[in-house]
């Protein structure tokens, strides 16, 4: 029987632990100076892109390269999928090569869920519209275990452009499982009603949200996802919902900024809140190679 990671929604705590011990172990072979390991030998690794990523697919790709996978990458431009080749027959003909593991970032929510039923290969789902995005929320939170030793009992403030993130989506689900509070904080065109469902508390402005959190994270502000005219200008939104050094002093005095990325740079964050000592972005992306290194070891091995 085969495995996939669609979503941290269908997992449990104790799976959830057991992607991030893994992972913290990969971490140390990302972090040393000998990145081949025989965790993926003979396995084919190929990542399906529809939509544009810098970090995950990279990170997929090394990821699989330092287990001795073959890796291989297809995105829709420059492939048939730009013909008119439809996701299925596509999904259909990279399974029919031998893959093992095929990771897809698609922008229709559910659309790794469909495939997953119908080839061989394990899926892991690298950011499915506006659903989930389980590898991000996963190296989210290995990077607070590395920082603050724990996810329960944390305050974790997520701002931004809550309605269009499927980051924010699998941190609640695995946040909220493993024991953190977490609090949402945007303005209130872009906070998906019956958000409050999932266990979260919920403000209309960013500094109530904050107030004593542990870890502050902010999510970009999709400009290619929304063409409504749902904040006046760029410049209105960071001045009432961005995060500079003033605002950050309402969170705890060491709280650590998060940040999925890419960033929008004076937008969700200042500069030098970016580039500030309490800034974790780059070990997020280190996180990031470690976490799929575990997600694609485990889901060769029977899963999780
Ligand atoms: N965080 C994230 O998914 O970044 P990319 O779009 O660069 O992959």
């Amino acid at each position: 029987m085969k495995h996939d990671l669609l979503g941290l929604k269908d997992l449990s705590a104790d799976q959830i632990k057991h992607i991030l011990d893994t992972a913290g172990t990969m971490k140390e072979i990302v972090l040393g100076p000998n990145k081949k390991t025989p965790h993926l030998q003979g396995k084919t690794v190929v990542n399906l892109f529809y939509e544009n990523s810098t970090r995950t697919r990279l990170s997929f790709e090394l990821a699989a390269k330092y287990m001795s996978a073959n890796a291989a990458n297809i995105t829709s431009s420059g492939s048939s999928v730009a013909k008119g080749e439809t996701l299925i027959d596509t999904a259909e003909t990279i399974n029919a090569m031998g893959t093992d593991i095929l990771v897809m970032r698609h922008n229709l929510s559910g659309a790794p869920h469909s495939i997953s039923k119908l080839v061989d290969a394990s899926v892991v789902n690298a950011g499915d519209g506006m659903n989930e995005h389980p590898t991000q929320a996963l190296l989210d939170m290995l990077t607070m275990i590395e920082h603050k030793g724990h996810i329960e009992g944390l305050k974790v403030a997520i701002v931004g452009d809550i309605y269009h993130s499927r980051v924010v989506r699998s941190n609640i689900y695995g946040l909220t499982k493993l024991g953190a509070e977490v609090t949402l904080g945007g303005p209130t065109t872009l906070m998906p009603m019956g958000i409050d469902k999932m266990g979260v508390k919920v403000y209309d402005n960013v500094h109530e949200a904050i107030v004593d959190a542990d870890v502050v994270m902010a999510l970009r502000i999709q400009l290619e996802r929304q063409k409504k005219g749902l904040f006046p200008s760029i410049r209105e939104y960071f001045r009432y919902f961005g995060i500079d050094e003033q605002r950050l002093r309402l969170a705890k005095p060491d709280a650590i900024v998060m940040h999925p990325g890419p960033v929008n740079r004076g937008v969700e964050l200042s500069t030098a809140v970016i580039d500030g000592d309490r800034s974790v972005i780059t070990n997020q992306v280190t996180s990031g190679v470690a976490v799929r290194m575990a997600v694609m070891y485990l889901l060769s091995r029977g899963g999780f």
